[in-house]
């Protein structure tokens, strides 16, 4: 066995994660579990995976659920395609393959939203086969330990990576080397500080040895995110009640409840004055900046405050008037959380210099 795995397998012995829950013979369980760890801590993941399991134990509960109760098991743990795509591949797995998780990577890898990474994890923990994994721990594990410099988004780094990923992979305790690098990464190489006196590659370790773990993995370059920018119609009665609406099932907020938004001024503006029978004068609020995954968004709000408005507003489908002192049990985007401290400060301001 090569070096690299030998001292890693000593260190899992000693050292290592055993007892989480997925960690059982069945391909079932493994995929589940694998599904729910892209993109979120393990500590996060086990109840949601033991409400999943107790649910769902098995392929066939999976695949005959109404998508709506997969969906409902997986609310608060975010990125819903995984959810979505789970029960597609029950599904595909019951159609196609006997009801049993595919034994090769191409199989593996070809069902809904699992990736070469994923796909040999699934095959290295359920049956030994020696598949290299490559996420974001086991990159930077690698990284440092050979050294290797530039972002690991670059196409040739990656491919660089796969290589030594796979060279280090052993033949025999496959299941046991994949966690273990798993775990080193996340309990031990971690991003800031790692725990180098603990680290059994330590002393082989290109990092280490030359005091580089701040610099390695190399960070991606930084791109220009698109910008985009809208204009809020915050429109608060009286009661400090403000209007709402329902943002479509799909796309950003999806479903959740935001102040009525546009492309531009005008379009706010002629909003506000059809529907609000007193909105001479709009106050400018201070621009609130929301990052998404994929661009930045900024936006400008205007204030048309103790509105009388047309009371037809509440009434279509899609609006309602949120009452701050008695909230209703909606989802509501953070800029609306934002705009809400804003008014409180504002209300509680003018009430003081009014004494
Ligand atoms: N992250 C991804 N897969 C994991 C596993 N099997 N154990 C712990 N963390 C993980």
């Amino acid at each position: 066995m090569n070096e690299f795995a030998a001292a890693l397998l000593n260190w899992f012995d000693q050292s290592g994660r055993k007892h989480l829950p997925w960690q059982v013979r069945d391909a079932y369980r493994i995929w589940i579990s694998e599904i729910m760890l892209q993109q979120t801590q393990v500590a996060t993941v086990v109840p949601y995976y033991e409400r999943f399991i107790q649910r769902f134990p098995n392929v066939n509960a999976l695949a005959a659920a109404p998508l709506d109760e997969v969906l409902h098991l997986w609310t608060g743990l975010g990125y819903y395609a995984r959810a979505r795509n789970l029960h597609r591949t029950a599904q595909q797995l019951i159609a196609h393959h006997q009801g049993m998780m595919p034994k090769t990577l191409d199989e593996v890898q070809s069902l809904p939203g699992i990736g070469r990474s994923t796909a040999a994890a699934i095959l290295a923990l359920s049956y030994e086969l020696p598949h290299a994994i490559l996420d974001g721990n086991v990159k930077r594990v690698l990284t440092r330990y050979f050294g290797i410099h530039g972002p690991t988004s670059n196409k040739q780094i990656e491919a660089q990576l796969w290589q030594r990923a796979q060279q280090c992979t052993p033949t025999t305790r496959v299941a046991n080397y994949t966690q273990a690098i798993m775990d080193l990464g996340a309990l031990v190489c971690t991003r800031s500080k790692p725990l180098c006196h603990a680290c059994p590659l330590a002393t082989q370790c290109i990092a280490n040895v030359q005091t580089l773990q701040s610099q390695l993995p190399t960070p991606r370059p930084k791109r220009t995110r698109p910008q985009r920018e809208v204009y809020v119609a915050v429109i608060s009665d009286e009661s400090d009640a403000i209007l709402l609406q329902q943002r479509p099932a799909s796309g950003i907020w999806g479903g959740l409840w935001v102040c009525p938004q546009f492309d531009d001024a005008e379009s706010c503006h002629t909003f506000i004055h059809s529907k609000v029978t007193n909105a001479k004068s709009l106050q400018k609020m201070p621009v609130i900046q929301h990052s998404f995954t994929h661009f930045d968004l900024t936006l400008r709000p205007y204030w048309a405050a103790n509105a009388i408005a047309r009371t037809v507003i509440a009434d279509e489908t899609g609006y309602c008037w949120y009452h701050p002192h008695r909230p209703a049990h909606i989802g509501l985007a953070k800029p609306v959380l934002d705009i809400l401290k804003y008014l409180q400060i504002a209300t509680s301001a003018i009430e003081v210099s009014d004494v």
